[in-house]
């Protein structure tokens, strides 16, 4: 089985989620969750850009023990320092330099010609080697880059020193079977590949970025990235929980695993949640308020006889204590009769009968009947139990 590396930058890349302004004391506390979730690879934030983003690196590197934490940094030397002194205390320092290799962004937002890209790369890569071993360079909005000229600068950044290569796709423009390509590309034509890692970097822009994480995993990457939650600019990132937890409970498909606490998921996703004030979907993959309930009779009725039936996650490898049965309009008498019995009610087949009803009835005013609404349906219907 090939194991995934998983790099986590809900600090970093999450944190840049329009209205999303974490505090260093909830930045710390979101590390330290993600240490427990079992990342390999913490971007703890981007020193450079604020006192505060350093201050809050700094802290988050003394105290987290588990895990490479790194810094982001642009292709300057001063960003690289500011990363330097940021993670100093970590047990495991690294940094992640990145540049824009796509004629768009050379050529109107960097200003530079494709051979300054490939130099600033070199040198500042060069530049981190004398102070770091772990060294990521991202090639910014990679999947709209020409593919010769990647290979080209990838070859050149692995000899400056580079130990892991990211292809992002940036604005989330790439498909599936695209990225799974540029990957196996990059692994053919690049004759130093095998002294550096790849890495999958996905925004949801076309709804896309879990499925092109997966898809850069059958391509061949040894790292995938994203966020709790999916945070982050404009659309957001690859979900960590999903991209993970897919791979689990597909790992006869993707013959790959990471060493994440899958039991964590639920708590990680709440506190991330929580502090950046960003609502979970109720019907999102893995987190979501619905995600293990059942609502339809058949669906409730398969599941009371084999979970399995309409279940494909345990609750419980996520961190969920147990899926749950809604009661509503297209509940069937199996279930009701189940919530009941839970409720610790006997009832004879008669009251049974007048009891379902009575709950039908209610069902076409309510969305969900909860047990205080069947102890009153059973005043009103004058039953004891
Ligand atoms: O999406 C992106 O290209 C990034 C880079 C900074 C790696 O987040
Ligand atoms: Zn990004």
């Amino acid at each position: 089985m090939r194991k995934i590396q998983v790099f986590d930058t809900t600090l970093r890349d999450g944190e840049q989620s329009a209205g999303v302004n974490l505090h260093a004391h909830e930045k710390l506390e979101i590390a330290l969750q993600l240490e427990k979730f079992g990342v390999d690879v913490m971007e703890a934030g981007f020193p450079a850009s604020s006192d505060g983003d350093f201050q809050s690196v700094r802290e988050i590197a003394k105290k987290v023990k588990n895990c490479t934490v790194v810094g982001l940094a642009r292709t300057i030397q001063s960003d690289i320092d500011a990363v330097r002194s940021a993670v100093q205390d970590a047990a495991y320092p690294g940094i992640h330099i990145f540049v824009g290799t796509s004629p768009i962004h050379m050529k109107y937002k960097l200003k530079k010609t494709s051979q300054e890209v490939i130099d600033l790369s070199v040198s500042s890569v060069k530049y981190a080697a004398q102070f770091f071993s772990h060294i990521q360079w991202s090639a910014e909005d990679a999947t709209r880059s020409d593919w010769t000229f990647l290979a080209e600068i990838i070859e050149k950044v692995i000899d400056a020193g580079a130990t892991v290569i990211n292809l992002p796709d940036t604005v989330g423009y790439t498909t599936p079977e695209e990225y799974s390509e540029l990957f196996k590309y990059i692994r053919s034509n690049v004759s130093n590949i095998e002294k550096a890692k790849l890495s999958a970097h996905c925004h949801d822009d076309l709804g896309l970025a879990v499925c092109n994480t997966l898809a850069a995993v059958q391509g061949g990457v040894d790292q995938i990235e994203g966020t709790i939650n999916g945070i982050g600019e404009r659309a957001g990132n690859a979900s960590l929980e999903e991209a993970v937890v897919a791979l689990k409970v597909r790992k006869d498909f993707y013959q790959a695993e990471t060493d994440v606490e899958l039991t964590q998921t639920m708590r990680t996703s709440q506190l991330v949640s929580k502090l950046t004030g960003m609502m979970i979907p109720q019907n999102k993959a893995v987190v979501g308020a619905n995600a293990f309930a059942h609502e339809s009779g058949i669906h409730q009725d398969g599941v009371l006889k084999n979970k399995e039936t309409y279940e494909i996650i345990d609750p419980e490898m996520v961190g969920v204590t147990s899926n749950k049965m809604v009661l509503g309009k297209h509940s069937g008498r199996h279930a009701f009769r189940d919530k009941y019995k839970q409720m610790g009610l006997d009832l004879t087949e008669e009251e049974e009968n007048r009891l379902f009803d009575a709950f039908k009835d209610l069902t076409a005013k309510k969305k969900e009947v909860t047990e205080n609404d069947i102890f009153a349906l059973m005043i009103e219907t004058s039953l004891k139990g």
